[in-house]
């Protein structure tokens, strides 16, 4: 029996990855978070835990000495503008995240074999401006700060001497159905779609001119799930890191004329405008919406934080990760992106999450 204790395991990515791994009979799943949820499947223990208190983290999590892989999911935003860049400040928290939980685990639970790290092409400086395309893993960095640098030297250090190995992997833009994450492009994409068909718009593209006709990647969640639990077990991806996608490439301007007419909207092209801005009126717009459509009742704040959306449409450089080095390895999962998220776009209307 493998124990796997996941770190923010309500997010986007930790919450798919703990779903995969408790479906798996040689699984059980320790979830951690600031506010776990109320019920959760047999194999599944939740911790409520600040790991940015470190003596808390001591104390809940030292007792756990029979983790045999963890999974490291975590993430701390700070501040509007900043909240999704790995740079500007925010590298001493989460590489607090990431120790306060994994120092008193790796100590306590000798048969540890796998310590993995979520990260991002954030790595690779793709928020800051164009960068070398398509990415290896083993480009050289940008100049710091970026605090993926910062956590993986982290465990590259610890790890050293020791029989358990690491891994990070690099996903881009993850699509997945969860409610309350504010990284989620699929909840953007379907809220403002459905937004502007209600208002009678044709579906404009609301970024940049540059970012439409750029090439872009997605990473799908549940391929991103079945990528982490492959990485954590698989001999050969010991102690590097692994760009994780879809696969292939697209661009806006291709996908977004079928996004309309899957919504059966006129596709109305490019219209930059700040999402924040444009969006902090709509929450009684949603609110009716709601009642007309019969919706799951999700309040408009943790339905999309429109900052998301902001900051991956103004993005005017190709986005491109290579993925050989996961492939030759052996993950041979793959999707057609724009089929994909047309499907989960689908997924999220039946679920009744958009009309
Ligand atoms: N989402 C994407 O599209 C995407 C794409 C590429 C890379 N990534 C990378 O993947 C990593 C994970 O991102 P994500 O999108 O999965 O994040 P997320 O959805 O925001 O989830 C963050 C998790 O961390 C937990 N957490 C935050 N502060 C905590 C604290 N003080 N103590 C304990 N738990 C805490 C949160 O739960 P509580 O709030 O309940 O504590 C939540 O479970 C990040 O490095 C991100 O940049 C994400």
């Amino acid at each position: 029996m493998k124990h796997a204790m996941i770190i923010g395991a309500t997010g986007i990515t930790g919450g798919y990855i703990l779903r995969d791994l408790a479906a798996r009979p040689d699984w059980k799943v320790t979830g951690l978070c600031r506010r776990p949820p109320a019920e959760s499947a047999p194999n599944v223990r939740w911790i409520g835990v600040d790991l940015l208190d470190k003596a808390e983290a001591r104390a809940k999590l030292g007792g756990l000495s029979d983790v045999t892989h963890i999974f490291y999911c975590g993430f701390l935003p700070l501040g509007r503008d900043e909240q999704y860049l790995p740079a500007n400040g925010n590298v001493a928290v989460n590489l607090a995240l990431l120790a306060n939980a994994v120092e008193p685990v790796t100590a306590a639970s000798k048969g540890l074999r796998h310590v993995q790290v979520m990260q991002g092409t954030k790595y690779y400086g793709s928020h800051i401006g164009a960068f070398k395309t398509p990415a290896k893993e083993d480009d050289p960095r940008h100049m710091a700060p970026n605090f993926y640098f910062d956590q993986q030297d982290y465990v590259t250090e610890l790890q050293a001497g020791k029989s358990w190995t690491w891994s990070c992997l690099r996903p881009h833009a993850v699509m997945g159905f969860t409610v309350g994450n504010p990284m989620n492009l699929l909840a953007a994409l379907g809220l403002y779609a459905a937004i502007s068909k209600e208002l009678g718009l044709p579906l404009k593209f609301p970024g940049q001119e540059g970012a439409y006709r750029a090439v872009y990647q997605v990473t799908d969640a549940g391929l991103l799930a079945s990528a982490a639990h492959w990485a954590a077990t698989t001999p050969a991806c010991a102690n590097q890191a692994l760009n994780i996608t879809n696969g292939d490439f697209f661009r806006w301007e291709s996908l977004w004329p079928r996004i309309a007419d899957h919504f059966g909207m006129k596709a109305g092209g490019v219209q930059t405008i700040d999402l924040v801005s444009f969006m902090a009126d709509k929450a009684p717009l949603w609110e009716r919406m709601i009642a007309k459509y019969d919706l799951m009742r999700t309040p408009f704040t943790s339905a999309v934080n429109w900052a998301f959306p902001n900051y991956v449409f103004k993005a005017t450089w190709d986005q491109m990760s290579d993925t050989t080095r996961a492939r030759k390895l052996g993950f041979s999962e793959c999707f057609d992106s724009e089929e994909r998220i047309l499907e989960q776009l689908g997924e999220i209307r039946r679920a009744r999450f958009v009309p």
